[in-house]
């Protein structure tokens, strides 16, 4: 890499670096992102780093947790919480973590959906990050059983349990799954070789494919404008700055990267230190008992909205019965975020508030989401049941709608 000299302003260190050939001005030259973005396009750096977290975090805990029916709650609740230095900081990075990560997910998703980054030639970006999405469900479920506390046990019997729902193969797939016939501790063994080994190489790979499929679109921006980027980055290498519609990547996009990331830190570590307990459930403090089934199960925040469209077909219809019923919603519910780029028939790039059919429909859907996850913590009873339902029939009913909406919305924006 070159020396450098002492640089005395700004403007010197920028030239002292593009006149090299070198790392810096690869670096400088070669990656350039729109000027028009907000802190929302720091989601994915964000998750980039806290997977970085997880993985550290995780490779500490491994050295003494023991994948071991009879030995993993201990060695979680025991060993690492309370007799290893700092074990219980690792403990609760790595939980809390795990559930804010959740969080970041959803919130770049919906970014994606709300600028429409999904569409014209980005449909590979969505596709690695529906991926990715699948992936981090599979690490977080599969971490979930580790310290095999009741919710553990019995989180993993139910979600193990749907696929028997799976026409001619269900049963037997179901007993492949765990290993044996129950939850044990077989199944205890391979969910951990997946969450320590198989997934986190996955999730690796998607990464890299993810940030590859950015590579020749480049991001989407507030406006959803379309621009030559070589020209637009010839304007700024040539030093106007100002009139150029783009940045370099680093240093000027990453240095706001790690503004919105160093922000994040703060309340993260707030949430480590303070708030640990939100991201545990206080039912998984009791050991897992196969014959002692706790008196409402459900799965962790990030998986109720989906949790809820599962339990909401609470009955017969039209001769299918509400479990079968409840299972193709649910199945439905699983593919139809990747299918968004072709749903969506309208080719207009703006962000859903100067879209005049669209931005209803994106915060419908926001409501339904925010009501699923509310209602699938709660007890399926009485009225629980029925705002279930409707709110199940309601997200399908938003998705089976969304190609005509959008076919609608194209002809009416066309003919102004
Ligand atoms: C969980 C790991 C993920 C990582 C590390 C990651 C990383 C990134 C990064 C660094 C960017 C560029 C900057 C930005 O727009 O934030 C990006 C863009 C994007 N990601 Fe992800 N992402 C992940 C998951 C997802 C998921 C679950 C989706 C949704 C399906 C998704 C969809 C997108 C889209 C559509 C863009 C383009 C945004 C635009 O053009 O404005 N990503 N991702």
């Amino acid at each position: 890499m070159a020396e450098f000299e002492k640089a005395n302003s700004i403007g010197e260190w920028f030239d002292q670096r593009l006149n090299t050939s070198g790392f810096w001005r690869v670096m400088m030259t070669e990656y350039w992102i729109p000027k028009n973005i907000n802190f929302l396009w720091a989601m994915g750096a964000l998750l980039a780093m806290l997977f970085t977290l997880l993985l550290v975090t995780g490779i500490f805990l491994l050295m003494y947790y023991k994948p071991d029916v009879n030995m993993a709650f201990d060695s979680v609740n025991y060993t690492i919480m309370q007799e290893v230095a700092y074990g219980w900081i690792f403990r609760n990075i790595h939980g809390v973590g795990a559930s804010v990560v959740f969080l970041v997910i959803y919130i770049h998703m919906f970014t994606g959906i709300y600028y429409g980054s999904y569409k014209k030639g980005r449909e590979m970006i969505w596709l690695s990050g529906m991926l990715l999405f699948v992936l981090f469900s599979a690490e977080g479920f599969s971490g979930y059983m580790l310290p095999w506390g009741q919710m553990s046990y019995w989180a993993a019997y139910v979600i193990t349990e749907i696929f028997g729902g799976i026409p001619f193969i269900g049963d037997e797939l179901v007993i492949w799954i765990r290993g044996n016939f129950y939850v044990a501790d077989a199944t205890l063994t391979r969910f951990f070789m997946l969450h320590v080994l198989l997934i986190p190489l996955a999730i690796l790979g998607a990464i890299v494919f993810h940030f590859y499929t950015l590579r020749f679109p480049h991001v989407n921006n507030e406006e959803g404008e379309f621009f030559d980027y070589k020209e637009e980055s010839e304007k700024y290498l040539a030093g106007n700055q100002k009139e150029s519609k783009v940045i370099a990547f680093w240093p000027d996009f990453l240095s706001k990267d790690f503004m919105v990331i160093s922000i994040f830190m703060i309340f993260f570590f707030y949430l480590v230190f303070y708030h640990n307990a939100f991201a545990m459930d206080p039912v998984n403090f009791d050991k897992a008992d196969g014959l002692k089934t706790p008196a409402h199960i459900y799965p962790e925040w990030y998986f109720l909205w989906s949790y809820e469209v599962l339990r909401g077909f609470f009955f017969d219809i039209a001769g299918i019965s509400g479990k079968s019923l409840g299972l193709i919603a649910f199945g439905f519910a699983q593919i139809i975020f990747v299918l968004l780029p072709w749903l969506d028939k309208s080719p207009m790039v703006k962000p859903a508030n100067q879209r005049p059919v669209f931005k209803y429909w994106f915060w419908i859907l926001m409501a339904d989401l925010f009501v699923l996850t509310i209602f699938g913590k709660l007890p399926p009873t009485g009225i629980n049941a029925w705002v279930g339902f409707y709110a199940s029939i309601s997200f399908i009913v938003l998705f089976l709608a969304l190609p005509y909406l959008t076919k609608l919305e194209a002809k009416m924006v066309g003919g102004k």
